[in-house]
């Protein structure tokens, strides 16, 4: 019999693409495959993000889109998974009657069990927290080779509950997954191929899963032969210890690349926030971030127009932004979540949060470029990834995260060479291999 086809669609942040990758891995074990054309599908499966209204409204227009294959095709199946549907449950299927089961971030080692459980109509729901641990009953990861970059979930859940987030209370209470079984994923990753590990978590710095946290782990991965690059995201300031720091000074194979989320620089936005810590305190600890390691790149994410935000808290954030000087960043406007304290309080209007939005954007966007074309005429050490698409040209990444074109057929994908950058363009650098 041919193989069943399994298409997944991805929203959100690193995290569900992870998931994703599992999800398939456990249907895999049901005999599907996956693939890239919906109407191909026997499965369609959307992973869901609810952070902003738009993420969550967008999986509405995406079903409304497979009306028509499901009524040429009555066996196709339709799941959501992810956080809209620990969010909205029961309330995904009253909306769109077609869809056929709903899965949770927590709960999706039961899939396959969800889907037999879907004959004849039947409507499959499971958002539980479960007490075991998913990863545990999912399949063993097959044993394929791969590409040179992959991430991997070290710790899921948030218990800081910012005051405008639905992230705590989809993906529900921290939890750390424990590091031998980390390692052991590791080990295997490397051995298909990876070179470069991205440990991921809600709150990835809060992990503590090893001796040390996060610092310990990173520590024993730097131990596996052949993985040449660790990177983590995403931390809260909060969660930064000693030890966090000092990796980054000593430890070669972590890059020197940071994501660290600040939201707003006035302290009465943060406090309002719940984000327990000032701009101040952030500041202090950036300092000491690169006192430790002085070419770390920074990176951030940033809300405007939270909820009795003034010109004059605006403001503070374009401050804390200019002291700072981000290498990248992510901003947007504050989007109500139902649920959230944040969305009780007087809101700010659209047309104040988007003009702050542009203003702020363009700040970062000069903050970005002038970190880098200041690349030009040093060497960075690129680690590639795939051809570009001029022929003969390779792309990959520098330890910076910065995107390198190299005009060459001397590389292959995992391949890492010392690159002297000679151009800069809007969103990536240019580059030749580095006389000795
Ligand atoms: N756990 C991570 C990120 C969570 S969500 C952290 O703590 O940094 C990613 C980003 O989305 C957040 O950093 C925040 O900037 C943004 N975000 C979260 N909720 C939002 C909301 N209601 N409106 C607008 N942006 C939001
Ligand atoms: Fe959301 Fe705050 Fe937790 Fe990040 S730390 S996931 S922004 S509640
Ligand atoms: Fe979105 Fe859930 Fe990630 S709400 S950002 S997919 S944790």
């Amino acid at each position: 019999m041919a193989p069943k086809k399994l298409y997944i669609k991805t929203y959100g942040c690193q995290m569900n693409v992870y998931d994703s990758e599992r999800m398939a891995e456990a249907m895999g074990g049901e005999g599907y495959e996956t693939t890239a054309r919906p109407e191909d599908a026997d499965m369609i499966l959307l992973n869901t993000c609810h952070i902003r209204e738009k993420a969550a409204e967008k999986v509405y227009s995406e079903l409304g889109r497979y009306k028509g294959l499901k009524a040429n095709k009555p066996d196709l199946k339709i799941g959501v998974a992810g956080c809209v549907a620990q969010a909205e449950g029961a309330e995904i299927m009253r909306r769109q009657p077609m869809v056929d089961l709903v899965v949770g971030p927590q709960s999706y080692h039961r899939l396959p069990d969800l889907l037999s459980r879907t004959h004849n109509g039947a409507k499959a729901l499971d958002t539980d927290f479960p007490e075991e641990d998913k990863f545990d009953h999912l399949k063993a990861r097959p044993k394929a080779k791969r590409g040179p970059t992959a991430f991997l979930t070290v710790q899921e859940g948030c218990d800081k509950f910012c005051a405008f987030c639905v992230v705590p209370y989809t993906r529900g209470a921290e939890v750390s997954r424990p590091a031998d079984r980390v390692l052991t994923e590791a080990r295997d990753l490397v051995e298909r191929g990876v070179r470069e590990i991205t440990l991921l978590g809600q709150n990835v710095n809060a992990y503590h899963g090893h001796e040390g946290g996060l610092a310990g782990l990173i520590r024993a991965l730097a131990e596996i032969d052949g993985l040449a690059r660790i990177r983590f995201t995403t931390s809260h300031p909060n969660d930064m210890d000693d030890a966090l720091i000092a990796a980054h000074g000593d430890c070669d194979k972590l890059m020197p690349y940071l994501h660290l989320p600040v939201q707003a620089g006035s302290d009465k936005i943060l406090k309002r926030m719940n984000r327990s810590h000032t701009a101040e305190d952030y500041l202090r600890l950036i300092e000491r971030l690169r006192a430790t390691r002085p070419d770390l790149h920074l990176s951030g994410d940033f809300i405007v127009g939270f909820p009795e935000e003034t010109e004059e808290d605006f403001q503070a954030t374009m401050d804390l932004i200019a002291a700072v000087e981000y290498g990248s960043a992510f901003s947007f406007k504050y989007s109500e979540r139902p649920g959230t304290p944040a969305a009780e309080r007087p809101q700010v209007p659209e047309d104040e949060k988007d003009d702050r939005l542009q203003r702020l954007q363009a700040l970062l966007t000069t903050q970005q470029r002038r970190l880098q074309d200041a690349m030009v005429g040093r060497d960075v050490h690129v680690m590639f990834e795939k051809p570009g698409r001029m022929p003969g040209q390779m792309v990959g990444k520098s330890e910076y995260l910065h995107a390198v074109h190299v005009e060459s057929d001397a590389f292959s994908p995992g391949d890492i060479a010392r690159i002297r950058i000679v151009s800069s363009g809007p969103n990536s650098l240019k580059g030749v291999v580095a006389p000795r």
